[in-house]
């Protein structure tokens, strides 16, 4: 499916909201639109906690940390502006729990040795959105917790750490049928990781851990492992037991007690069985949400009570995760249709789980009109929460102008151009080429030089 070129499928026509609501009504989908920008400014209490809005900045990883895992200037900066961007929400991007475990050797990694830094980072987004939104604002900070899998990196080169095997990704990443699956004892080791990474993201005073089982990293890889061998392999409740592990760790620690338990959970990888979750044991790639809704209610007994929803790998296919007009290859669907499996998947799980906060995805490539398409969502009880990515580093204030200016504007939104994700998957950083070109046209343009010697 992914080939080399860039290549446009150019989908994105609509001008006017009438013009998108037509063809949602043509091809018979399940987005909603709504005029109501004000369902935006409604705030989300979870237990201690207040969410001021329903919007939501999703984790974007920048790959501009130090050496050791610290936020660099880089990272303040980012986060600074989506602080003063007005989202209720800030989900931080992925956080290694372990060295051996980082996306690359620019991956934010939270030890005894830099937690301050990220204490810094934490109170630089609280003292932001305070000075512009008065000292009432306070947005809720998650941090997200990884151990990235086969997908970690150590000096520049691939250093796969996988649980399983599958055989679609294996081609993809070139790793052979006897390369070694992780011990269960490595991933026993894990738990404890996990747990020491939270008690840091409390003390560092992050309001909640995100425990992340998305996107084909470690944890979600976990949760298709049906060929793995030992106790984290097989039935369920194995392929579950890590990621359940993690969290009753985390609820039962003293240190621990006040964090927000959180989670960014895959509910469809888009890969056949046996290699994919939230996948038809019978039918190809056809969406079977049996498994995750049996995984989500276990989460909710165990006070997980924030859920970040998303489907798909990166790595793999792009377009199942972040719906885009321009990537590396052209998905054998209409865009529009990519996001709708998003939407309206999610809508499903929030449906069966009426009072839990899901966080929706899906909405960026909808550019000036993804306030209806959210506010569609809100209305019609598809999600409780509404997240961008891209939005987030092309365009930080767009949750200030939905709520006070109802509308996102034209010659700011995310184009779903790809470049960032091409600098994720080269150079490690990356940022919006685009929108925020002063910073990152430069490093795009020499990695692009760099590529032609
Ligand atoms: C460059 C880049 C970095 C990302 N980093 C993360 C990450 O650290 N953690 C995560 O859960 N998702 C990450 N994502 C996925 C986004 O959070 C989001 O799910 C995706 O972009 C689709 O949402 P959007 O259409 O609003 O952009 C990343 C996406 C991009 C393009
Ligand atoms: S580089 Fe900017 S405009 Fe292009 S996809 Fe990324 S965030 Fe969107």
């Amino acid at each position: 499916m992914a080939g080399n070129t860039y290549a446009s499928n150019g989908n994105f026509k609509y001008g006017h909201l009438s013009e998108l609501e037509k063809d949602i009504e043509r091809l018979e989908l399940g987005i909603k639109t709504s005029q109501n920008l004000d369902l935006f400014k409604m705030r989300i209490n979870i237990g201690n906690h207040i969410i001021p809005n329903s919007i939501a900045s999703l984790p974007m990883e920048g790959g501009d940390s130090t050496e050791e895992g610290s936020p660099t200037e880089l990272t303040y900066r980012k986060y600074e502006k989506i602080a003063r961007g007005g989202a209720g929400l800030i989900w931080i991007e992925a956080v290694s729990v372990t060295k051996e475990g980082r996306s690359n050797d620019k991956q934010l990694w939270i030890t005894e040795e830099n937690w301050m830094e990220f204490k810094k980072l934490n109170d630089l987004i609280k003292l932001s959105a305070k000075e512009e939104f008065g000292e009432n604002h306070n947005p809720i900070t998650i941090i997200q917790l990884n151990h990235s899998g086969r997908y970690c990196k150590v000096n520049g080169n691939k250093n796969p750490i996988i649980a399983t095997h599958k055989e679609l990704l294996d081609n993809k990443l070139g790793i052979s049928d006897d390369y070694p699956v992780v011990t269960d004892d490595y991933l026993r080791g894990l738990e404890g990781d996990f747990l020491k990474a939270a008690r840091l993201a409390k003390k560092a005073e992050f309001d909640g851990v995100d425990i992340k089982a998305c996107h084909g990293y470690l944890l979600s890889e976990l949760l298709s492992a049906y060929e793995r061998e030992g106790e984290y392999g097989g039935k369920f409740e194995n392929r579950i037991k890590l990621f359940i592990n993690v969290i009753d760790k985390i609820k039962e620690d003293n240190d621990c007690q006040g964090l927000l338990l959180a989670s960014r959970l895959n509910i469809y990888d888009g890969l056949p069985y046996p290699q994919g979750w939230g996948v038809s044991k019978e039918n190809g790639i056809a969406m079977d949400l049996e498994e995750p809704k049996k995984l989500i209610s276990i989460l909710v007994e165990k006070d997980v009570k924030l859920i970040s929803l998303t489907m798909g790998n990166p790595y793999f296919i792009p377009h199942i995760n972040k719906p885009y007009d321009i990537g590396d290859y052209v998905p054998d669907e209409n865009v529009i249709i990519s996001c709708n499996r998003l939407i309206s998947g999610i809508g499903d799980i929030q449906n069966t789980f009426p009072s839990i906060n899901f966080v929706g995805v899906g909405y960026s490539w909808f550019r000036h009109l993804a306030p209806y398409v959210g506010a569609g969502s809100l209305e019609n009880g598809l999600c409780k929460i509404i997240g961008f990515g891209r939005e987030s580093i092309s365009y930080p204030n767009f949750a200030r102008d939905i709520l006070d200016n109802g509308e996102m504007k034209k010659n700011r939104v995310c184009v779903s151009c790809s470049k960032c994700s091409e600098m994720k998957s080269k150079i490690s950083t990356c940022g919006c080429v685009v929108r925020d070109n002063e910073v990152y046209l430069p490093i795009y343009k020499e990695m692009k030089n760099k590529e032609i010697k």
